[in-house]
């Protein structure tokens, strides 16, 4: 099992790396106990040359080889290929991500038109000093779920300017039950069941790009999956009961008819 830890802050020692540590070392129990071979790493997007997003549109248009900015996104998201799943956390700045999250984000936004993160899990992980996190886990949750991870929870935490040593227990149940989720979503594949939101998430991105007119980069490449073809009902084939396969792809024509 491979788990990537992507990690907003510049502060390697800061709240957010110390959590992200805690979810890693339980990982690591859990994966003894399950004698399941983990690697976990810790990236810190300040050690990666990330520039910022030029609205080109270039990705979009296409393909993201074709980004006029060389710097590590490709390496970034060779890393992302590579893992089952993503951590991503975070701290709160002025109520939502810290641009260092945001900017990773951006140059991965053809990811929300070509979502080729389908069968994996993502974590969000967000500290914040006495605020809330609830925006900033919502910024998060948008933009995983829609490049298709599975979303496994959240986990959003108020930890102060700098946590003490003293204070780092206090935050380890939260850290642990965060680990318990992605070990064992991952270890049993429960992302080969979709939740009703990813399933219906897919079905308006899938109407979207059927109903555009041919020609496109993002509608060869969802061509290319074979995802417009008429009754695929997600990105790789779902172990989702019929049912709510069914009431998806209902609620999904109906909320891409407001939405496209
Ligand atoms: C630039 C900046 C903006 C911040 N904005 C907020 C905020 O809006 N609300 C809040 O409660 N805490 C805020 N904080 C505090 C951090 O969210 C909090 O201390 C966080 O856990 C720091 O994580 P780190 O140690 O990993 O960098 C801010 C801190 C900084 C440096």
């Amino acid at each position: 099992m491979k788990i990537l830890a992507c990690i907003g802050s510049y502060r390697k020692k800061g709240n957010t790396a110390r959590v992200v540590q805690m979810i890693g070392t339980r990982m690591q129990t859990l994966a003894a106990q399950h004698t399941t071979p983990l690697e976990f790493e810790m990236l810190f997007l300040s050690d990666m040359d990330i520039r910022p997003c030029r609205g080109c549109r270039a990705c979009f248009d296409r393909g993201e080889d074709a980004c006029p900015l060389k710097d590590d996104i490709p390496l970034i998201r060779a890393k992302m290929d590579a893992a089952d799943g993503l951590l991503l956390a975070s701290p709160v700045y002025v109520d939502d991500l810290s641009g260092l999250v945001k900017n990773w984000m951006d140059r991965l936004a053809y990811l929300c038109h070509r979502p080729a993160m389908g069968g994996k899990c993502a974590y969000p992980l967000a500290t914040v000093g006495g605020g809330a996190t609830g925006h900033t886990l919502r910024t998060m949750n948008a933009a995983l779920l829609t490049w298709g991870y599975h979303l496994v929870g959240q986990t959003g935490l108020k930890m102060g300017a700098l946590a003490s040593a003293d204070e780092l227990p206090r935050y380890q149940p939260a850290a642990d039950k965060a680990a318990d989720k992605l070990f064992n979503t991952i270890a049993q594949q429960k992302a080969q069941n979709p939740a009703f939101v990813s399933l219906l998430a897919f079905k308006v991105q899938q109407l979207a790009w059927q109903r555009e007119p041919p020609g496109s980069y993002d509608q060869a490449w969802w061509q290319a999956q074979g995802w417009l073809a008429p009754g695929c009902t997600f990105d790789f084939l779902p172990r989702s009961s019929r049912v709510k396969a069914t009431l998806a792809r209902l609620a999904g024509a109906a909320a891409a008819q407001v939405l496209t």
